[in-house]
């Protein structure tokens, strides 16, 4: 299988069938009849985002189902639907001048890849990925790809105003009174925003789009098109909620790390795309990550009143690293942080 382009490059070829090396056991595929109508994420207004009623919807959908959607989030729409078109620019851009970003990247702040960890995966997924991370604006606007630069920088700047106040209601719900230097090194101390393409799939049914799996940032936010295709693990612990496309709407999620800060409060839920027969789907995540050298652990504030810590101290370069070393397996990665 020629895998210089991915799974676009596949695509591309109009195969009649995934070869094998995309095919899922029967257990990992995507049961439709798993499909949860009953439950919803629920969406949130963040106009008034320091209002008390917010901060309470909030902080219901974090310690319940771990998603929800916000809008009035203060992102233009017209930068977010630059932004699109520009992830669509540089997926389109012709092998050879993405090629060099695989093998040969010029830095560690560009990267495109296929799948999730293909050095440890039995069976690949079907997305490829542009992976930017966010180290400033300087560093941004020198080494990430031309077609897609000024938007993506743009994208970031109003983004991390947004979630500066995203973490700001969230830890407040925590007993944490304010965000010094101190906790923004710790939560959003390293920042990545990833191109997630999934082109159209002939064997939909037998593949994974993202398998099942919890993230490992404090929060990821994560912008889709209107294709649709992400599922959310259900209240029921068995079931599947999609999570529909909503216009303007990022879609949040509580990662692990806030999981281990919060000492089980906010729950990081497990989620899984699923693959389009027709369609290219576009996901912009942007994981906010702990700085490497950061500590995770259940915060003081928590553990107040003489409760006892769920989680150990842990480094997050070692999480990150161990969620890297192993292929999706559903909400695993955080029993190593006990
Ligand atoms: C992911 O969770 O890894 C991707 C989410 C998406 O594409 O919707
Ligand atoms: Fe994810």
């Amino acid at each position: 299988v020629n895998q210089v382009n991915g799974v676009k490059g596949l695509a591309d070829l109009g195969l009649e069938s995934v070869p094998n090396q995309y095919i899922q056991s029967p257990e990992e595929r995507f049961d439709n009849g798993k499909i949860v109508s009953e439950e919803s994420i629920p969406t949130i207004d963040f106009t008034n985002w320091d209002d008390p009623e917010v901060a309470e919807s909030i902080y219901n959908a974090a310690i319940k189902q771990g998603f929800f959607q916000i809008v009035n989030h203060g992102i233009p729409i017209k930068l977010i639907e630059d932004l699109k078109a520009a992830v669509h620019r540089f997926f389109e851009l012709p092998v050879e001048e993405k090629k060099f970003l695989k093998e040969n990247t010029p830095s560690e702040f560009v990267r495109l890849a296929t799948s999730f960890s293909p050095h440890a995966e039995a069976t690949l997924e079907w997305k490829d990925y542009l992976q930017l991370v966010y180290a400033s604006e300087e560093k941004a606007k020198e080494y990430w790809p031309a077609v897609c630069r000024d938007q993506a920088v743009e994208y970031m700047k109003c983004a991390e105003v947004f979630i500066r106040r995203l973490l700001k209601v969230l830890l407040k719900k925590l007993n944490v009174k304010d965000m010094d230097k101190a906790r923004e090194h710790a939560l959003m101390g390293a920042m990545i925003l990833a191109f997630n393409y999934y082109p159209p799939c002939p064997n939909p049914e037998l593949v994974s789009g993202v398998g099942h799996h919890s993230d490992i940032s404090s929060i990821t936010v994560l912008l889709q098109d209107e294709i649709g295709g992400l599922y959310v693990r259900a209240s029921n612990g068995d079931g599947w909620i999609y999570v529909p496309p909503v216009e303007g709407a990022l879609v949040i999620n509580i990662g692990d790390v806030l999981q281990i800060m919060s000492n089980d409060r906010y729950k990081s839920i497990e989620h899984r795309v699923v693959a389009n027969r027709s369609k290219t789907r576009i996901s912009l995540p942007i994981f906010v990550n702990p700085a490497p050298d950061a500590i995770a652990a259940p915060l003081p504030e928590v553990l107040e009143n003489g409760e006892e810590p769920k989680y150990r101290q842990l480094l997050y370069t070692d999480y990150f690293k161990y969620f890297f070393s192993k292929p999706h397996d559903g909400k695993k990665t955080i029993e190593f942080a006990k």
